[in-house]
């Protein structure tokens, strides 16, 4: 009988997508695609990974941008926290390693940003180490084609499952046999309506045999996201508009509008402004509703407009224009309010 990792090497033969960072063997393209494709759907991907490795072609031009200009290029991405990693990660290696990517997993792991995945994913496709690099999607596959049956949120469990995994990946082509796995996992192998009759590994499958395909993998439950209402001020200063650089873990380093927690009357919008900023506002003008979905919050909320008469910012804020305001990192729960006060700004 046929191996697992000749069958699925045949099958991705025929059907791999084709994408800008395969058949590439540099190791820091492979890191900022895996980097990218965390969490992130490939198509999304595909329109930002070319401009960010044009902008940034090595290692050292990273390390060298200042941090503005990486999130600005990976606005839209969600989960900066990875871009500052990256970032990070690569005046590290520029620091610690002449700036080329050690060749070891373990190495690797020392490297900011960087865990198992990531360098079971580099090491695999960049170095042809034959190590395995187990993200969700290779963690649905190997659940099914094992038939593991607990809870993939114990440790043993995942343990044993990347174990697994290990086991899987051939001496030969094992980057190709990583990325085979995970096109399987998004074309295939999905979660909730997996197309057995079309899978290479059908017939070696122990979720397929016992036909609980879409039960598999049983994760974790998750709590709801918290539901949080803002009001978001665009305080309009002349043709300026106030911002500042978030500090929170959520979204740390973006640029972002003031926002009060929890709705308010619109008649009591300038005084919670004065008492916060300092500043002395004009009444407030509603102009929207939006709405945002993070992992763990989502955030309903109102945006107002408030002129001031004041151009002096408060300590830690800043009056832009709408030419330093595009030039700015702001996350997409943002970007309704940014259009409105762009457009306002223009006129
Ligand atoms: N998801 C994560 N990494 C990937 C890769 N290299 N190819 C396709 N999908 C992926």
């Amino acid at each position: 009988m046929q191996s697992v990792s000749s069958l699925l090497l045949g099958w991705y033969d025929q059907h791999k997508r084709t994408l800008p960072w395969r058949g590439l063997r540099d190791p820091y393209a492979i890191w900022v695609s895996e980097t990218m494709l965390q969490q992130t759907r490939v198509e999304t991907v595909l329109s930002y990974y070319p401009r960010f490795i044009q902008a940034f072609p090595t290692v050292q031009a990273l390390a060298d941008a200042p941090l503005d200009d990486v999130l600005k290029l990976w606005e839209g991405l969600g989960y900066y926290r990875r871009a500052q990693n990256l970032h990070k990660g690569a005046q590290q290696v520029v620091k610690d390693y002449h700036g080329a990517l050690p060749r070891s997993v373990t190495e690797l792991m020392k490297i900011h940003g960087i865990g198992d995945y990531t360098a079971g994913a580099i090491a695999s496709i960049a170095y042809g180490l034959p190590v395995p690099a187990v993200d969700g999607n290779v963690i649905r596959v190997v659940s099914r084609l094992r038939g593991i049956r607990e809870n993939v949120g114990i440790p043993s469990v995942k343990r044993a499952l990347t174990a697994d995994a290990a086991a899987l990946v051939p001496l030969e082509r094992p980057g190709d046999f990583n990325q085979a796995l995970m096109d399987l996992g998004s074309a295939i192998c999905t979660p909730s309506t997996p197309d057995c009759v079309a899978c290479p590994l059908m017939h070696c499958c122990d979720a397929c045999r016992e036909g609980d395909a879409e039960l598999l993998p049983v994760l974790p439950r998750k709590n709801p996201p918290r539901e949080i209402d803002y009001d978001l001020l665009l305080i309009r200063s002349g043709s300026r508009v106030l911002v500042h650089q978030r500090t929170e873990t959520l979204l740390q380093g973006l640029w972002i509008f003031p926002m009060l927690e929890e709705h308010h009357a619109p008649s009591a919008l300038p005084a919670a402004v004065k008492r916060r900023l300092g500043l002395k506002t004009e009444k407030a003008v509603f102009l929207d509703d939006a709405r945002h979905v993070f992992t763990h919050q989502v955030w309903q909320m109102k945006i107002y407009l408030l002129d001031t008469a004041c151009d002096a910012a408060p300590d830690g804020w800043r009056f832009v224009t709408v030419q330093e305001l595009a030039a700015l990192p702001m996350p997409t729960a943002v970007m309704k309010a940014r259009k409105a006060i762009g457009d306002l700004l223009q006129d």
